[in-house]
């Protein structure tokens, strides 16, 4: 998972703000490097698909950028998202079956009564709060049930994800990989943390495995050999932190939006069909993830740069899904566009791995919301509470306003 926040308490932004910004850097060039960040951006749609594709010349692996430290050297053994070929393939390839849309098709019963439930919960009451009440327990209590992780530590797992995750962007145009190192020093109290918990599990595991994803790592053999425990640390937490943060931003993005499209809203009710576009729409417009890092290996000509080997790559997610040469009216909310090639959930070998999971979740919980609520509002006396789009785009408090049927 890419670490590129920093500082907590700084003024915060919005995603306004962000897009302003990135219309100045794209004035510079989809391609360009920038002596302030000491860093390259990649925004426009084709250039970034390029450099993520490539992973030959544009690296995942940062840890020759970042100060050396054991808590984060320990996570980063199985957290395969900051690997590269061999030991990527090998790891992710452990992981991919328990994630094909048809496996995942399967959890389709599942994901529908936690949502049931987890709104029967609210009991009637007429003003939700989505994060609290349904964004962060549905995809949370799910991926901890594959992982064989008991749901009833998820105050503690979004702690986790609140420390890493939900943090101001103090400084922009600082260099990138001072952000990157100071945000990975104000990461290490939670990384020893969450390794020490995970550790704990995954030994608990193989004295008795259970039948979920942990238990099949710690008896599975690659090439005649188990994998360690230490390597099982980060490829648990990179799932259950991955499996998620993005949906619950998804769930209040999409809400978010329809409650700013009225006349979309509408229509969606009129035709639940357009459903999965939808939550497309919502992911191109409001990209969880805005940026990706990359380390060019070697000199790479991308669009009209060459790349030289050595340079911190910025992949921006957020400006390729408006990338007018590829979508008409990039700004505009339009659940009916296709198609709709956005990179939200990345390209290439480190495609997002959860992606069938994140989409069926996001349908699941806004169909039964729909559904079940015939008025959907966002409050109107409490504030909406936005993290820092710079490090993701997502709400951490969305008050309702709802009328069940
Ligand atoms: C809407 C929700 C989601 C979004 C927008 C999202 C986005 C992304 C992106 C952009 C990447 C690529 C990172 C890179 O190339 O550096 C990624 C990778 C990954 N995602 Fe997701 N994700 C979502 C949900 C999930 C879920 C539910 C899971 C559950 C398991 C998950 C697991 C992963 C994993 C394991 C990787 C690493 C894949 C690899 O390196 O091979 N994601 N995700």
């Amino acid at each position: 998972m890419s670490q590129l926040t920093t500082r907590p308490n700084a003024v915060r932004r919005s995603l306004p703000d962000l897009l302003r910004w990135l219309d100045e850097l794209r004035r510079r060039g989809q391609v360009h490097r920038d002596d302030r960040q000491r860093c390259w951006h990649v925004l426009g749609h084709p250039e970034a698909g390029a450099v993520l594709a490539d992973h030959h010349s544009f690296a995942s692996d940062l840890r020759g950028l970042l100060p050396r430290q054991e808590d984060v050297e320990l996570f980063q053994r199985g957290n395969f998202v900051r690997l590269d070929p061999p030991e990527h393939h090998r790891l992710r390839g452990l992981a991919s079956r328990a994630f094909t849309p048809r496996t995942v098709a399967g959890l389709a019963p599942r994901i529908a009564e936690v949502t049931t439930e987890l709104l029967d919960a609210t009991g009637g009451r007429t003003r939700l709060e989505l994060i609290d009440d349904l964004a962060y327990p549905l995809p949370v209590i799910v991926i901890a049930e594959l992982l064989g992780l008991p749901a009833a530590d998820r105050p503690m797992f979004r702690r986790w994800a609140d420390a890493l995750f939900d943090r101001e962007v103090a400084d922009p145009d600082q260099p990138l990989t001072e952000l990157a190192a100071a945000n990975t020093r104000a990461a290490v109290p939670v990384l020893r943390e969450m390794n020490a918990y995970l550790l704990d599990r995954i030994r608990a595991c193989r004295a008795r495995p259970g039948d979920d994803l942990t238990g099949r790592l710690v008896q599975v053999e690659v090439d005649g050999q188990r994998l360690a425990d230490e390597e099982i640390v980060g490829f648990v937490g990179l799932l259950l932190l991955a499996g998620h943060i993005t949906t619950t931003a998804t769930l209040g993005n999409a809400v978010l939006a329809l409650d700013e499209h009225p006349g979309a809203a509408a229509e969606l009710r009129a035709e639940p069909e357009l459903l999965p576009a939808t939550i497309e729409e919502v992911l191109r417009l409001r990209t969880p993830f805005p940026r990706l890092v990359r380390r060019a290996v070697a000199d790479t000509r991308v669009g009209d740069e060459v790349i030289p080997a050595g340079a911190v790559v910025t992949v921006w997610l957020t400006a390729a899904n408006r990338d007018e040469r590829v979508f008409a009216e990039p700004d505009r909310f339009d659940p009916r566009r296709a198609p709709n090639p956005h990179i939200a959930f990345g390209q290439g070998i480190h495609f997002c791995l959860g992606a069938p999971l994140a989409r069926l979740e996001a349908r699941t919980a806004l169909g039964i919301l729909l559904d079940r609520y015939p008025d959907i509002a966002v409050a109107a006396d409490v504030p909406v509470e936005h993290r820092d789009p710079w490090a993701m785009v997502s709400v951490n408090s969305l008050p309702l306003d709802v009328r069940p049927r």
